[in-house]
């Protein structure tokens, strides 16, 4: 095993029934109280993107947490980032798309000027869980009809197969079953 990953597993702290009953919160922002540990993670992404997508052209970042790390990684690739955000906060033309979360629901948005049609992009977000956000982000891309190469998470709660709902590649530096 890549000893990046345990030292970026270890640096998570996990809340159980944070923020209702019944669901475990992992908060992923210690990582980045290490320079050192935040440098593992954007190593291990840049160098995955690097070895399997180097047709890469543009990094899509989640509300809120993709955008923490898809900004970075871009960079380092030398690509473009763009926002996926929670709908009402983009000007300009849109499209969205609803979905359900663990708890609630929300609606997606993405502007049309953020891709054009065929453009090979690549979705990052800090966690997946029931899959429903993921899956609105990838919609959103079809409805821009780009290609997308793999959707990227830090955590994965396999035990909620959220993978079941993604119709394309999914990988995760962190598989949890708790
Ligand atoms: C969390 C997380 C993912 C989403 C995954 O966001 O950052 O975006 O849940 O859940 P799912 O796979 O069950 O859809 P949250 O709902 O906490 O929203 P936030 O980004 O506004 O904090």
């Amino acid at each position: 095993l890549d000893s990046r990953i345990s030292r970026i597993s270890q640096a998570m702290d996990i809340y159980p029934n944070f923020p209702k009953p019944g669901i475990t919160f992992i908060d992923i922002f210690p990582i980045m109280r290490s320079p050192d540990v935040f440098s593992d993670l954007t190593d291990l992404l840049v160098d995955h993107i690097k070895q399997t997508h180097p047709n890469v052209e543009i990094i899509f970042g989640l509300d809120a947490r993709g955008f923490l790390f898809g900004p970075l990684i871009a960079q380092r690739l030398g690509i473009s980032f763009a926002p996926i955000r929670k709908a009402g906060k983009l000007p300009g033309e849109t499209l969205q798309a609803s979905f359900q979360l663990e708890y609630g629901s929300d609606k997606f948005e993405v502007q049309k000027c953020s891709a054009a049609k065929g453009q090979n992009v690549i979705i990052i977000d800090d966690l997946l869980a029931t899959g429903g956000t993921m899956a609105a982000a990838y919609k959103l891309m079809k409805d821009l009809e780009a290609d997308v190469l793999e959707c990227i998470v830090l955590v994965e709660l396999e035990n909620l197969n959220g993978r079941s709902k993604i119709p394309g590649k999914v990988f995760s530096v962190i598989k949890r079953n708790d």
